[in-house]
């Protein structure tokens, strides 16, 4: 785990960065220039309010590079970025690759079908030989949780986790938070209902420990058998009627069933697990007006959510995928500074 602290100091962010506004956060207190020291983002549980909101304030930069006709910015040209995907992916790893393609790196890719793993090599091994062709930032997703903590100690690159088996997901939780503050203006006393498969989630994870972090009241959603009682302390609710807990919330968040992680059924029927838990135009009346729907994708329609609240008016899920790329800009740049320190 990386032991470096974030501090205020009048260092300038790098003068290679071309977003529209300074990647700065002044206080109105001191009017010095946040600058950022993690090498490594391996998860939320090691940031702090201020870093996690530094992260928001960058990609709120970045978000603009993309409105441009030409959309690309030279802060990290010459470096080399591996997405090294050992799980499945389409959003995470295409977002990923383009934003780092934005930040004019030279991208490589490794999917783990097809690649020496299926040989039997070792992950440090894998990873370090790819390091070893000049790799400044390693992107990793991996089903075991803890792989990219590993690769933190054994690697001299950045390593930013894109996801470690149950564990974190920290970038999904970044951009989540983001589109939060974005569509309601802050995250802080918002009433936050993550509802599905909360034990199985990296998701779910991430999302709580931001969110409380950012003063957000969180509810956590579903069956017994998915919402294990011990996540309470991490200072969220639980609660197992959807119905009881919908109409108090400002933002839900609904999470797929991580099926591939399941060692035997956890509940009945998906039918069953729909009518209870899932969210449809009816139950929608129980909700505030104006409450915000998300979701991680991918989404089993007609599971978690039925298609018309999927693709209706409370829907943030496109808008989640449009700010991913701007919060793993915005990552990608701040380790990389960070490695120059
Ligand atoms: C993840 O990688 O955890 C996804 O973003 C969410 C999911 O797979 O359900």
């Amino acid at each position: 785990m990386s032991k470096t602290a974030t501090k205020r100091s009048s260092r300038k962010p790098a003068a290679t960065a071309t977003p529209a506004t300074p990647v700065t956060t002044a206080t109105p207190a001191e009017a010095e220039p946040f600058v950022w020291t993690k090498k490594h983002l391996l998860g939320l549980d090691e940031l702090t309010a201020d870093e996690i909101v530094h992260i928001l304030d960058t990609a709120e930069s970045f978000r603009e590079v993309s409105t441009r006709s030409i959309k690309k910015v030279p802060a990290l040209r010459g470096k080399v970025v591996a997405n090294l995907f050992f799980e499945d992916s389409t959003r995470t790893r295409m977002s990923f690759n383009l934003a780092a393609s934005r930040l004019s790196a030279d991208v490589i890719e490794l999917v783990s079908t097809g690649s020496s793993v299926a040989k039997g090599e070792t992950l440090r091994d894998t990873v370090r030989n790819i390091e070893a062709m000049g790799v400044d930032i390693v992107v990793v997703r991996h089903k075991q949780s803890g792989a990219a903590y590993m690769l933190a100690q054994c690697l001299s690159a950045s390593v930013v986790n894109a996801g470690d088996g149950q564990h974190e997901h920290p970038t999904q939780a970044l951009l989540d938070i983001f589109t939060i503050r974005q569509r309601l203006g802050s995250v802080a006393g918002k009433k936050v209902g993550i509802v599905g498969d909360i034990a199985h989630s990296r998701v779910a994870r991430s999302n709580i420990l931001g969110l409380r972090k950012l003063g957000a009241e969180v509810f956590v959603v579903g069956p017994p058998t998915l919402v294990p009682s011990a996540i309470t302390a991490m200072g969220c609710e639980v609660c197992h009627s959807l119905d009881e807990v919908l109409p108090r919330l400002d933002v839900i968040n609904m999470l797929r069933i991580q099926f591939e992680r399941f060692s035997s059924n956890l509940f009945p029927s998906v039918r069953e697990y729909a009518q209870l838990y899932g969210l449809n135009a009816e139950r929608m009346r129980l909700a505030k007006p104006d409450i915000l729907v998300m979701h991680p994708g991918p989404i089993n329609r007609g599971m978690e959510l039925t298609s018309d609240v999927a693709d209706g008016p409370n829907s943030a899920i496109l808008n989640q995928v449009t700010n991913g790329l701007a919060i793993r800009m915005a990552v990608l740049f701040l380790v990389n500074q960070a490695n120059q320190v």
